[in-house]
């Protein structure tokens, strides 16, 4: 499974980045806003964190401007990948720049119809909505599954189903069950995610255990 960062902070992004444990970086408008960063300089800025993909979403709703506004982005650096939200115009903005060999991530995808048409398209990503989902009460996890399964019944699906809108480590895993390619985190879910107490206190045990030897290594 790969794991992108889910932020605009680049300052988190910096140090998870550190980690070596980061393929990617996803941003959506809302973050982007939240960063108070320049769109443009804030996604430069993180193009030269990771060498995976950086998602940047275009602010258009029409096809043609969609286009545009890729190119802008497309410009910035050969790991930008273009976020485009899973909606008739979105989805043929996809079909062209997915032809043209444009990274494309669908975005803001609540079904698994719309995932299957987020394939048609040659999206690289579809981003299913885990947690926006089961904020109305409904199951994030069980779209996960479904996806996974309908891309595995065609061949010539390549899309990797990047698991979004993350609420906390129980939706990574229920991601990773299903087969997801990708999940993308919030910088505290990712942090969560190698914290144990019975680590911590198996540690704490060896150490203890360790200073009555009186011995060093170094
Ligand atoms: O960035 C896409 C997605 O992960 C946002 O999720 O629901 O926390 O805004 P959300």
């Amino acid at each position: 499974m790969k794991f992108f960062v889910d932020t605009g902070d680049i300052n988190e992004i910096r140090e998870l980045c550190d980690t070596g444990l980061v393929d990617g970086v996803t941003t959506n408008p809302s973050l982007v806003a939240s960063s108070g960063k320049d769109f443009k300089e804030l996604i430069g800025d993180i193009c030269t964190l990771t060498t995976g993909h950086v998602s940047a979403e275009v602010l258009a709703t029409d096809y043609r401007t969609m286009l545009k506004e890729a190119d802008v982005l497309s410009a910035i650096a050969d790991n930008v990948c273009i976020k485009l939200p899973l909606t008739p115009d979105g989805l043929k903005a996809c079909k062209v720049l997915s032809s043209n060999g444009i990274a494309t991530n669908v975005t803001l995808c609540f079904s698994a119809l719309q995932a299957l048409l987020a394939a048609k398209a040659g999206a690289t990503y579809v981003s299913p909505f885990i947690g926006r989902l089961d904020d109305i009460g409904q199951n994030g996890g069980d779209l996960i599954a479904d996806i996974v399964t309908i891309y595995d019944n065609y061949e010539d699906y390549n899309t990797q189903i990047l698991a979004a809108s993350i609420r906390g480590p129980q939706h990574v895993l229920d991601a990773a069950l299903s087969g997801a390619h990708v999940a993308t985190l919030p910088p505290k879910i990712l942090r969560q995610m190698s914290q144990h107490p019975l680590t911590d206190k198996g540690l704490a045990g060896f150490m203890k255990d360790w200073e009555q030897t009186g011995q060093s290594l170094l």
